[in-house]
């Protein structure tokens, strides 16, 4: 099973293939399935920027539509983040990843030392499949 520094080394070499000419913010992403699998991805800009992708949800849907359905922690790197602090997941990512029940979420720069937060400590009462009539869904949530 892939360890945490080795994992956010991952992620770092994820970010080099970063296409973000709009931003020039490079961010990549590796995660550790369930099963020990290792996924990785990079934020993909667009002309158009409402549909560019996150780094995050990239390496995620990348994972699932491998067939992953639960995802144990996610590196994510932000190599032109000038500290720790501007390195966080946004938002939407925190909600992707809440899906397929991660637990661990390392946050790293293009170096140094990097953080280690439960999933639910960056997404309190995150949404879930299971609040839905149906339930279902992946893995996620409480
Ligand atoms: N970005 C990510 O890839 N992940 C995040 O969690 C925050 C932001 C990307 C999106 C965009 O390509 C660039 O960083 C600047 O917002």
């Amino acid at each position: 099973m892939i360890d945490h520094d080795s994992l956010v080394d991952r992620a770092r070499r994820a970010a080099r293939n970063s296409y973000s000419p709009y931003s020039g913010f490079r961010v990549g992403a590796a995660l550790l399935t369930g099963d020990g699998s290792v996924f990785c991805g990079a934020n993909v800009e667009n002309a158009a920027y409402p549909v560019s992708n996150c780094a995050e949800a990239t390496a995620v849907n990348t994972a699932a539509a491998a067939g992953t359905r639960r995802i144990r922690t996610v590196a994510v790197a932000c190599i032109d983040a000038d500290s720790i602090a501007n390195a966080y997941p946004c938002g939407g990512c925190r909600q992707v990843m809440n899906e397929f029940g991660v637990e661990t979420v390392l946050v790293a720069t293009g170096d140094g030392p990097y953080r280690v937060h439960g999933l639910s400590e960056l997404l309190p009462y995150g949404f879930s499949g299971g609040f839905l009539p149906g339930g279902g869904g992946g893995s996620g949530g409480s």
